[in-house]
């Protein structure tokens, strides 16, 4: 596997900044680093087993070994962490052969790379079918217009997730509408649902954020009850698993994103998926132009619809994937448990619950920080020591349902001849009623998702480093 060691920084494009240490290193070079901070461990351990003989002066010297990097102690995590987006050189011909075809589009042809990776996609996820788009923004624009939103509607969204999910509802000059976000599941919270539903209301948007289930079965029954469809935002979320079915193929249709940054990446790149296939079929239809196409292929003319088609080049680079994803998310799963685990026994520091029988695939791994129980210190103080202990980390989404994007939406022309005055003023009102979600925005610290690529022992640096912090947040706060 290489990486581009020789790009200047690793960009996230679904809302976070990661500080600050170096992360782009070469998965070559892991080895290395691995055999050095070997040393350093070794060498910690042998100080230890000094300072033990030699009484007072040994418990200084443990001491030193426990202090924190911010207050001069060693980091608790030495060395990089993996690089991020990886490739393997086996990749390249089939994308050269792309290249030479001079078939670079799937326009007109079911055969080729993107109907590869269209099938395999479905197969990985036990869908019905997989329509391949240019990305995840286009993948929900799809699905939207695949279930019948349209101007004037409303939609009820989850409000911790990517700008995206807003977006690809305002696209539609339809209403994003938030439910409140669990505090303990980082998801839309299903009793919260309810009274949020108006008479225009047409979908909900659940998201599986960071790569965690939502409680679907609760949001499908009210779905159901209320003749709403459901769309998963699933794009964190590949091969996520709840109760035996994966994200992406438990509700009407469901979107994917393969951006740069996630853990199966084409640069740009997304899908929808589902069971439902008359669904899927008007999603295949609306992506490529309005064709006709199945359930819609008897009517022979265009129905609307925009070219929201992959290429070749994306279909190919992602097809050679799948076995990478299904190995790579194992790792992730076997160290977010390991992770969890170790974080659950400190103090002030609350894993995310996931529902019952569910599996998350962490494209970040988070949980809640409570200041409480590290002297007072503020988050962002805690986070800043935990990078210096090596361990990069974001304080996830903020509330950004203030930051603008509604306001220029509410006031444009097209929103003010959809929506009434009192339905808009009532709407803002209700953006004050997130309280699950405030608290979530101020309390949630998060690590990316190349963390829990590594070893046993780099899963415990993590915890021995927030552990560190803690037992010295007195001096840290
Ligand atoms: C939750 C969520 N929804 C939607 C999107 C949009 O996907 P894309 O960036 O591929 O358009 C992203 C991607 O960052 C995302 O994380």
């Amino acid at each position: 596997m290489h990486a581009d060691s020789k790009a200047p920084s690793v960009r996230f494009f679904d809302g976070f900044s990661l500080p600050i240490r170096k992360t782009r290193v070469c998965i070559a070079m892991k080895h290395d680093e691995l055999s050095r901070r070997e040393f350093v461990r070794t060498a910690t351990a042998g100080a230890g087993a000094i300072a033990s003989l030699a009484g007072g002066a040994g418990l200084a010297l443990a001491d030193a070994a426990d202090k924190p990097a911010a207050l001069g102690g060693t980091p608790a995590h030495q060395g990089a962490w993996a690089s991020w987006p990886q490739w393997d050189q086996a990749w390249e011909p089939q994308i050269l052969e792309v290249l030479r075809s001079g078939v670079w589009s799937p326009a007109g042809n079911d055969e080729g790379p993107v109907g590869d990776f269209e099938k395999a996609y479905a197969q990985a996820l036990g869908a019905n079918d997989c329509v391949a788009t240019s990305s995840g923004t286009a993948a929900l624009l799809t699905a939207l217009a695949a279930v019948g939103v349209e101007a004037g509607d409303e939609v009820i969204v989850s409000p911790y997730t990517f700008i995206a999910t807003y977006n690809a509802v305002l696209a539609h000059h339809a209403l994003p509408v938030f439910a409140d976000t669990d505090p303990a599941t980082l998801t839309m919270d299903p009793a919260s649902i309810e009274s949020r539903i108006t008479d225009r209301t047409r979908a909900i948007i659940p998201v599986h954020i960071y790569g965690m289930p939502c409680d679907m079965d609760a949001i499908n029954t009210i779905a159901q009850k209320h003749n709403l469809a459901v769309v998963e935002d699933a794009c964190q979320a590949w091969l996520a698993e709840y109760k035996g079915k994966k994200c992406g193929t438990l509700g009407d249709l469901g979107c994917f994103s393969f951006q740069n940054s996630k853990h199966i990446p084409s640069g740009e790149g997304g899908a929808v998926t589902g069971v439902k296939q008359p669904l899927l079929d008007r999603a295949r239809s609306y992506h490529d132009c309005g064709r006709a196409f199945g359930a819609y292929e008897g009517r022979g003319n265009f129905s609307r619809g925009l070219n929201y088609r992959m290429t070749h080049y994306q279909g190919a680079m992602l097809h050679q994937q799948i076995a990478k994803l299904i190995s790579d998310t194992k790792r992730r799963q076997e160290n977010g448990d390991r992770l969890t685990a170790g974080l659950r026994e400190i103090p002030g520091i609350e894993p995310v619950r996931l529902p019952e029988n569910s599996r998350a695939v962490w494209h970040l791994y988070a949980f809640r920080y409570n200041p409480e129980a590290f002297s007072g210190m503020p988050r962002i103080k805690f986070m800043r020591a935990l990078n210096r202990e090596g361990v990069p980390c974001s304080s996830g989404y903020a509330q950004q349902y203030f930051d603008g994007l509604l306001d220029e939406a509410l006031n444009s022309r097209g929103f003010q001849r959809l929506f009434s005055a009192e339905r808009v003023k009532s709407y803002r009102d209700s953006l004050h009623e997130l309280k699950g979600n405030k608290q979530v925005c101020e309390t949630t610290v998060a690590v990316f998702q190349t963390l829990l690529l590594g070893t046993e022992r780099d899963v415990d640096d993590i915890v021995e480093a927030v552990r560190r912090i803690q037992a010295h947040s007195a001096s840290l706060a």
